[in-house]
């Protein structure tokens, strides 16, 4: 759901110190990371740890901080700790159900086979559910003092841990080797972008607040919706913030948002060899393959504009669309990043007018192949702001003969105010789908089960489409990348925080 109705007098202006500083930074400068699934031991000592714990909020000071702490709860945690069940009723119903809950939604996101949560090492099957993602984040060679300072007698008296999740900064890359967190929307935070359809006709990379943090309008110009109390009836919640949609009402959800997790494992032998074998062992042809897989090469540079200088300080271009590469033949259709986000306004080229726009905007006229799912680029966008393990492996050295063993991947994370119509449809319609842009047989080069369809019809090719030739078939894609675990949390405003810590137990209508 878009969210409730709003009135378009009220300011928007973010409370930057009540908002926890991921959304802001992603403190990319802090390199090591300590990621802790944590469950709840002692009710009453947890409380007391989260009444004083300082996350780092989203006030820019100089010099930076050289440590973070960021937190986040499940539903499970925050019903433990007594938040009341008519306020847990306000989250989304996919954050209640959770990431493995449900096997339908485990279908939809590809989690199957291998990647089906009874084989997920948590966050699946019979493994515990945590309660608390704790995300500690220290500059070099920093974070063991960093977490032993946490890790007080009160805080291990409070928790226990379930897991440790691997972790392990190896460049600004990704363990296939190529650049990663290139691509981020450029967050609106001074609401200055009109959400109007009409204005919006082109791919913008600004993008409203409310689209990844709760309390604040969308990309609809609605506020997604989220938990909201009356304070008549609940004391503790005096000192949230106000809903600005609806006076009266304190906005539990504010300044926070939901953050998905996945701990993605790569097959980085896997991925090189079967790529080296595709393209006859030539090395040039072989990054050349892989790069159409990804869409950008192993510099960064986007396929469809390789020319297009990046920006200093800021890595390798981002301001490019797929305007002028309709039919795929500079970067494949099907790649992982014009999967991702495709990078369309709302209307395909040429629709203009009124009517036109309302029979593209209810989803009826679709008269070419390649309009199928990737209209409204905008209403899917996703904060990453994931991190790496396992150590480096050089595609030379992946090729070679006894490629050194580890477990590597990407432990991914997104922040996003709506997990269903975020990160679930970018995952399920466009990443998985054998169907995107007039593609088929098909799914994520990198992401993909490559499980055939109910109808035998298989997903496990990678198309290139090529000008004035038959499309370039690479058949017989192995999966690449194995979901070890994952699920959904709620990561909360500082304010709303405390309203956790302070609630108290067994108060309401928990029972
Ligand atoms: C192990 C798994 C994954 C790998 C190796 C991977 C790799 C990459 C790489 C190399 C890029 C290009 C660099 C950049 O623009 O930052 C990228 C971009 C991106 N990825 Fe992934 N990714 C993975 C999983 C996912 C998942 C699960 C999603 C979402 C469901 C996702 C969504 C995106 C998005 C939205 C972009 C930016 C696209 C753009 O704006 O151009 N990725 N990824």
């Amino acid at each position: 759901m878009a969210g409730s109705y709003m009135k378009m007098t009220i300011s928007d202006s973010i409370e930057f110190d009540d908002l926890q500083g991921l959304f802001r930074f992603g403190f990319g400068r802090l390199t090591e990371t300590c990621f802790m699934l944590l469950g709840i031991a002692d009710v009453d000592a947890a409380k007391q740890w989260l009444a004083k714990v300082e996350p780092g909020n989203a006030v820019s000071v100089a010099p930076p901080p050289d440590t973070a702490l960021q937190i986040a709860f499940s539903v499970q945690g925050l019903r433990v700790l007594g938040v009341r069940e008519s306020v847990v009723e306000g989250f989304s119903d996919e954050f209640i159900v959770g990431m493995s809950g449900d096997e339908s939604r485990s279908r939809r996101l590809g989690d199957i086979g291998d990647s089906a949560p009874e084989q997920w090492d948590w966050g699946g099957g019979d493994t515990e559910v945590p309660h608390v993602l704790l995300m500690l984040y220290a500059g070099d060679g920093k974070i063991e003092d960093w977490r032993r300072s946490v890790q007080t007698a009160q805080f291990s008296q409070a928790f226990r841990l379930l897991r440790q999740l691997p972790t392990l900064y190896i460049g600004p890359i990704e363990p296939f080797g190529f650049p990663d967190g290139i691509s981020q929307p450029d967050i609106d935070w001074g609401s200055e972008q009109s959400t109007d359809l009409h204005e919006r006709d082109r791919y913008s990379n600004r993008l409203a607040i409310g689209e990844v943090v709760l309390g604040y309008r969308n990309e609809y110009g609605l506020y997604t919706d989220r938990p909201l109390i009356d304070a008549g009836s609940d004391a503790d919640a005096a000192h949230l913030p106000d809903a600005e949609d609806l006076p009266g009402l304190k906005d539990f959800g504010r300044n926070g948002s939901y953050l998905v997790l996945r701990q993605l494992k790569q097959d980085v032998p896997g991925f090189w060899r079967f790529v080296d074998e595709a393209a006859g062992s030539v090395p040039e042809a072989r990054e050349t393959l892989a790069a159409a897989m990804v869409g950008r090469d192993l510099n960064g540079r986007p396929l469809v504009s390789p020319d297009t200088p990046g920006v200093p300080g800021e890595g390798p271009a981002n301001d490019f669309t797929y305007d002028q590469d309709p039919a795929g033949h500079r970067c494949p259709i099907g790649a992982h990043i014009r999967r991702s986000n495709p990078r369309n306004g709302d209307f395909p080229a040429g629709v203009t007018g009124l009517l036109s726009r309302l029979i593209k905007i209810l989803g009826f006229g679709q008269n070419r192949a390649d309009e199928d799912l990737i209209a409204s680029t905008r209403f899917h966008r996703l904060l990453r702001r994931g991190r790496s393990y396992g150590p480096v492996l050089e595609p030379e050295e992946a090729l070679g003969p006894d490629p050194p063993a580890a477990e590597r991947g990407l432990q991914f994370i997104c922040l996003v105010a709506s997990i269903s119509r975020q990160f679930e449809f970018v995952q399920n319609a466009w990443s998985m789908s054998s169907r995107f842009g007039g593609v088929q047989n098909e799914s994520d080069p990198l992401l993909g089960h490559r499980a055939p369809l109910t109808s035998g019809e298989p997903t496990d090719q990678f198309n290139q489409q090529v000008p004035m030739g038959p499309v370039r078939k690479t058949c017989h894609l192995p999966r690449f990348v194995t979901v070890r675990g994952g699920g959904y949390f709620f990561m909360p405003g500082i304010r709303a925080l405390r309203y956790i810590a302070a609630v108290r137990v067994n108060a309401g209508d928990n029972q």
